[in-house]
């Protein structure tokens, strides 16, 4: 697998074959990746999946972007964004 492209809130971010949408956002300098519930501001924290800060939406369903693997064409957005722009 090479790597490619996908899309962060609109914007393209580029990713290296066995990178992680977090690795990639990282890579990119997304530091924010948006809200929770509360209203708190989410980000990478823990890499491992343990915290579920950082959650996002790819097809309208929550991952976390430390843990789920970047492909090409990928639509990513905040979890607190609404899914019309998912589509
Ligand atoms: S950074 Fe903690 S679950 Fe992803």
């Amino acid at each position: 697998m090479t790597g490619g492209t996908f899309s962060w809130n609109g914007r393209d971010v580029a990713f290296r074959a066995g990178e992680s949408i977090g690795a990639a956002l990282a890579g990119a300098g997304v530091d924010a990746l948006g809200h929770d519930p509360a209203g708190r501001a989410t980000r990478w924290f823990c890499g491992i999946g343990a915290c579920q800060n950082c959650l996002v939406r790819v097809g309208g369903r929550l991952v976390e972007a430390c843990l789920t693997p970047a492909e090409d064409g990928l639509v990513v957005v905040s979890a607190d964004v609404a899914e019309e722009i998912d589509r």
